[in-house]
């Protein structure tokens, strides 16, 4: 016997599994190579006439023989029995085979953020409100007090669908549709999507996220917004976080601010992250401008309010130290996963 008729031998025992069809045309054929008067066996026994040169390779190839003859008739029984009638017998299922593992999802930063973002507001009172992606120009423009010739209503800044129509700019407009809807005290967070015409690189994507938050009752102040905003950003960041608030101008507040985070990858000292300032812009803010009252229907001299418009990819990004926005729609796993 040489190790290449072996290997002949091999190939046809294998083709005789394959073609049996029932489970006793294949025991047939486990006996006929394998029994104790089998083929194999017979070989096995002849390997101390060979000379001793020979005898460990052939050895070796009918050891192999038998394994393969093994494994494949494993496989042609399993099929066998799976097929039976279509009766499972109850050996087919081991339970005790460890299951697949497919790894655990994570919830993405910005729904963390987000989340987290509702849970805070929630302690000070506020529920969330909800609006359409797709605005009307008098919800996210007209009644927001923003001039018809205002730059952000530019096809350069706004996808426009219809001369009405277009995706938010911004999540503002939920403000007028929960003051439309009802009738003051508010207190309300809104978060959602947003969508701009910009250019994407690592601070800028055509789709991101804000979280708009609107308080309105007797006497709301901008102390009021101070001590909410400076609250909200120790509860996210730690209680290190310092903030300030510095003068701007929107349409919808009087008076307005931009609210900023001391940066928490460099303390404040300066880094790349926050351009060398030590600050990290993070929210517009200010109190519900008189004319955003009348359009709804409110007496502004009944009824005072503050409002915020914060970003969310932003608050990700110095939460989690991510230095590209892209990083958070690619959706590579080994990105998401360091998140859990
Ligand atoms: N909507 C503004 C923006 O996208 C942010 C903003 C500023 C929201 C002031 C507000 C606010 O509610 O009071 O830039």
């Amino acid at each position: 016997m040489e190790p290449a008729d072996l290997s002949a031998l091999q190939e046809q025992a294998l083709e005789e599994l394959d073609r049996a069809r029932t489970l006793a045309e294949l025991e047939a054929v486990r006996v006929k190579y394998l029994g104790r008067k089998g083929l194999l066996p017979a070989i096995m026994e002849k390997l101390g006439d060979l000379p001793p040169a020979e005898r460990p390779i052939v050895g070796r190839s009918a050891n192999a023989f038998k394994e393969n003859f093994a494994q494949r008739l494993n496989v042609c029984r399993e099929q066998l029995e799976r097929n039976r009638g279509g009766v499972v017998p109850k050996r087919a299922w081991d339970p005790t085979l460890p299951g697949l593992w497919r790894g655990m999802g994570v919830r993405h930063p910005i729904a963390q953020i987000m989340e987290e973002t509702i849970q805070i507001f929630d302690r000070l009172g506020f529920t969330i409100a909800d609006g359409p992606d797709l605005e009307t120009e008098w919800h996210n423009f007209d009644a927001l007090n923003t001039p018809a010739d205002h730059p952000s209503r530019d096809t350069q800044d706004t996808f426009w669908l219809t001369d009405t129509l277009l995706l938010r700019t911004q999540t503002s407009p939920v403000q007028i549709r929960v003051m439309e809807s009802r009738p003051p005290p508010v207190r309300i967070i809104a978060p959602g999507r947003c969508y701009r015409r910009d250019t994407t690189d690592a601070t800028h994507s055509a789709n991101f996220h804000q979280i708009e938050g609107l308080y309105v009752d007797r006497n709301v102040s901008l102390a009021d917004l101070k001590g909410d905003l400076t609250y909200f950003a120790r509860a996210l960041m730690g209680s290190e976080v310092k903030v300030r608030f510095r003068p701007h101008f929107f349409p919808f507040t009087e008076p307005s601010v931009e609210y900023d985070f001391s940066c928490h990858v460099c303390g404040g000292k300066g880094c790349r992250v926050c351009k060398n300032s030590g600050w990290i812009e993070i929210s517009g803010a200010g109190m519900v401008d008189p004319k955003v009252f009348h359009n709804v229907g409110y007496d502004p001299e009944q009824w005072t309010g503050y409002a915020f418009g914060m970003g969310v990819e932003r608050l990700a990004m110095i939460k989690f130290g991510i230095d590209d926005i892209r990083l958070l729609y690619d959706n590579d796993a080994r990105f998401l996963e360091q998140f859990a």
